[in-house]
C-alpha cells in the first residue's frame, strides 16, 4: 500500500485491500500459475496493490468462458433484456462515481477531479447510449435481380448477428473509460468477451467487472483478466477461438495484434496512435485558440492518442500564441491527483516518463528549445513539467512521432496554401484541430485533412455519439457512435427462391 496521505482514498479503499484476482465465467479467481503483480501509484512510485497475473492458460479458460456465455443464457435474452443490463451498467457506474474515479486516479496518476468529470462520466454516458442500439439492430430486405435466372422471383432480407467471441485490449491513459468504449458496443450487438486491461491500470476493470455482475450480466459474458502485453494479450491475438480482436495502444502493438489475428482471420479493429495538428489562422480568436491549444496538449498529462501536439501558427500571431500557452502550461499546478486543487498528475509509469524525457532530451539535441518546462520534476513519481517546444523542423523526432506527454511543439507558418499538406504529413491520422474565424477556410481544411475527427473552434470533444478513429496508421475502423456497431456485427444474406 501507498503511504496513507491526508488524500488518501475515501472511497476506493476497501477495493484495494488483498489481491486482486482475475474475474473469469462470474468467479473471482486466482491465475493458473499463481502469478501476481504490483500496479504502482505513478504519484508515489510505491506499491498501489496486488493483482493475480493472468497468462495464457487463464485467457484460455476466460474464452472457454465466453464461448459457454455465447451459446448460453447471453443468446436467449431478448435484445430489450439485454439493453437493460447494459442501461443498469451505466446507472452503476454513476452510483459508483467516486470510487471508480479515485481508483483511476490512484492507477493511472490523473486527477480524480479529471477521473470522474470526463473518464467516469463518459463511461457511464457511453453505456447508456450503447444500450439503446440493442433494440435497434436491424438488416434490411432486398430484391435480388438475377440474370441467368430470368423471370425467378425472390425475397431476401440481411440479418445483423454477433461476431462471437471478442478479446479486447486495451491501454492505461483512460483505463475505465477504454473498458466502456470496447465493451459498450460488443455487449449491446450480443458478443460475449474477454478483456485485458494495461498491467500499469488493472483496477477500474476489475471494479467495473463485479458492477457488470451486479447489473445482472449473465456469468462468462465479461471476463476481465488482468496480465502482461507479451503474455496474456499476445496468448488472447493468437487465441484460435476468438472471432474478433479489439485492440486500443501504439501503432507497433498494433501491427502486432494484425500479424497475429491472421491464424484464424479474426476480426480486427484498431485505435492507435496519432501526431495530431492544431492549426490556428490568423483570423482566429487567438484568446480561444490559445486555451484551446494548451487544453489540447496537456488534457490527462498529455498521454492522449488525440492530442494536438504539433502546434501550426499563422506567423503574425505565432510569439503571442508561444507566449499563452507557455503561460497556461506555466500556470498549471502539477501534483498527486488524489489532491483536490491538483490539475495534471504524474505519467503513468517509469517506462513512460523515461520515454517522455527521452524525447525531451532529443529535442534539445535536434537544436528545438522549451520556452515553457522542459524538465522532469525532482519528486517520488514520475511528475514532468508541461512544455512547450519552439524553433523544431518538420523533420525532427519531436515533431514526427507520438511523445504521448504534455509536450507541444508550436511551428510558424506563412503559406495557407501548403497547410494541409503540413498537416497530413504523418503516418498518423487521428485527430486536427483547425482555430479560424472563416467558416468557408474551416470547412474546406476539415475535408482536406486525413483525421478521423477534426475539431473546428474546439479541441478534445468525445461523445458516445460521434465515431471516433484514424485514418492512415493511426487504426482500423472507428469506435463510438453507430458506426462502431459495424466492427461487432456480422451480416447474413437470406434469399427465398418464390
Ligand atoms: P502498448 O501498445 O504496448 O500497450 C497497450 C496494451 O497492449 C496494453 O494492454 C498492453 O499490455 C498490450 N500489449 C502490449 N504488447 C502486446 C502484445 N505483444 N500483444 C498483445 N497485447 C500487447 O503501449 P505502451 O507500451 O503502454 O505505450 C507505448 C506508447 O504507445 C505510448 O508512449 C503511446 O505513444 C502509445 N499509446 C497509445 C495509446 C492510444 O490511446 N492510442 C494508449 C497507450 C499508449
Ligand atoms: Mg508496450
Amino acid at each position: 500500500m501507498a503511504t496513507p496521505t491526508a488524500t488518501s482514498p475515501q472511497h476506493a479503499g476497501a477495493f484495494l485491500q488483498g489481491t486482486k484476482r482475475l474475474l473469469i465465467d462470474g468467479e473471482l479467481v486466482d491465475a493458473a500459475s499463481g502469478a501476481t503483480f504490483e500496479t504502482i501509484d505513478p504519484g508515489t512510485g510505491e506499491v498501489l496493490a496486488t493483482v493475480a497475473e493472468g497468462g495464457a492458460e487463464d485467457i484460455d479458460r476466460a474464452v472457454k468462458a465466453a464461448r459457454r456465455a455465447f451459446e448460453g443464457e447471453w443468446s436467449t435474452l431478448n435484445p430489450s433484456e439485454r439493453g437493460r443490463i447494459i442501461h443498469r451498467i451505466g446507472d452503476l457506474i454513476a452510483e459508483n462515481a467516486e470510487e471508480l474515479a479515485e481508483l483511476d486516479s490512484l492507477d493511472n496518476g490523473k486527477p480524480k477531479a479529471v477521473a470522474q468529470a470526463a473518464d467516469v462520466a463518459l463511461a457511464a454516458d457511453l453505456f447508456w447510449y450503447m444500450a439503446g442500439w440493442a433494440t435497434k439492430i436491424k438488416g434490411g430486405t432486398v430484391t435480388p435481380s438475377v440474370p441467368y435466372l430470368p423471370g425467378a422471383e425472390f425475397h431476401a432480407y440481411t440479418l445483423r448477428e454477433p461476431i462471437g467471441v471478442v478479446g479486447q485490449i486495451i491501454p492505461w491513459n483512460f483505463p475505465l473509460l477504454m473498458a466502456a468504449w470496447k465493451l459498450g458496443p460488443a455487449l449491446t450487438t450480443g458478443n460475449t468477451v474477454v478483456l485485458k486491461p494495461a498491467e500499469q491500470t488493472p483496477l477500474s476493470a476489475l471494479r467495473l467487472g463485479e458492477l457488470m455482475l451486479e447489473a445482472g450480466l449473465p456469468k462468462g459474458v465479461v471476463n476481465v483478466v488482468p496480465g502482461f502485453g507479451e503474455t496474456a494479450g499476445a496468448a488472447l491475438a493468437e487465441h484460435p477461438d476468438v472471432n474478433k480482436i479489439a485492440f486500443t495502444g501504439s501503432t507497433e502493438v498494433g501491427k502486432l495484434i494484425a500479424r497475429a489475428a491472421t491464424g484464424n482471420l479474426k476480426r480486427v479493429s484498431l485505435e492507435l496512435g496519432g501526431k495530431s495538428p492544431n492549426i490556428i489562422f490568423d483570423d482566429a480568436d487567438v484568446d480561444a485558440a490559445i486555451a484551446g491549444a494548451a487544453q489540447g496538449i496537456f488534457f490527462n498529462q498529455g498521454e492522449v492518442c488525440s492530442a494536438g501536439s504539433r502546434l501550426y501558427v499563422a506567423e503574425e500571431h505565432f510569439d503571442q500564441v508561444v507566449e499563452g500557452v507557455s503561460a497556461a502550461a506555466k500556470g498549471i499546478k502539477v501534483g498527486y491527483g488524489m489532491d483536490a486543487d491538483t490539475e495534471m498528475g504524474p505519467l503513468v509509469s517509469q517506462e513512460q516518463f523515461d520515454r517522455v524525457t527521452g524525447y525531451l532530451k532529443k529535442g534539445q539535441e535536434e537544436g528545438s528549445s522549451a520556452v515553457a518546462g522542459g524538465n522532469n520534476i525532482d519528486r517520488p513519481g514520475y511528475y514532468v513539467e508541461p512544455t512547450v517546444i519552439t524553433g523544431a523542423d518538420a523533420n525532427h523526432a519531436i515533431v514526427r512521432e507520438e511523445v504521448f506527454g504534455p509536450v507541444i511543439a508550436a511551428l510558424p507558418f506563412s503559406d495557407v496554401e501548403d497547410l494541409a499538406r503540413q498537416a497530413n504529413d504523418s503516418h498518423y491520422g487521428l485527430a486536427a484541430g483547425v482555430w479560424t474565424r472563416d467558416i468557408s477556410k474551416a470547412h474546406k481544411l476539415a475535408k482536406r485533412i486525413q483525421a478521423g475527427t477534426v475539431h473546428i473552434n474546439t479541441y478534445h470533444v468525445f461523445s458516445a455519439e460521434l465515431p471516433f478513429g484514424g485514418y492512415k496508421q493511426s487504426g482500423w475502423g472507428r469506435e463510438m457512435g453507430e458506426e462502431v456497431l459495424n466492427n461487432y456485427l456480422e451480416t447474413k444474406s437470406v434469399i427465398v427462391g418464390l
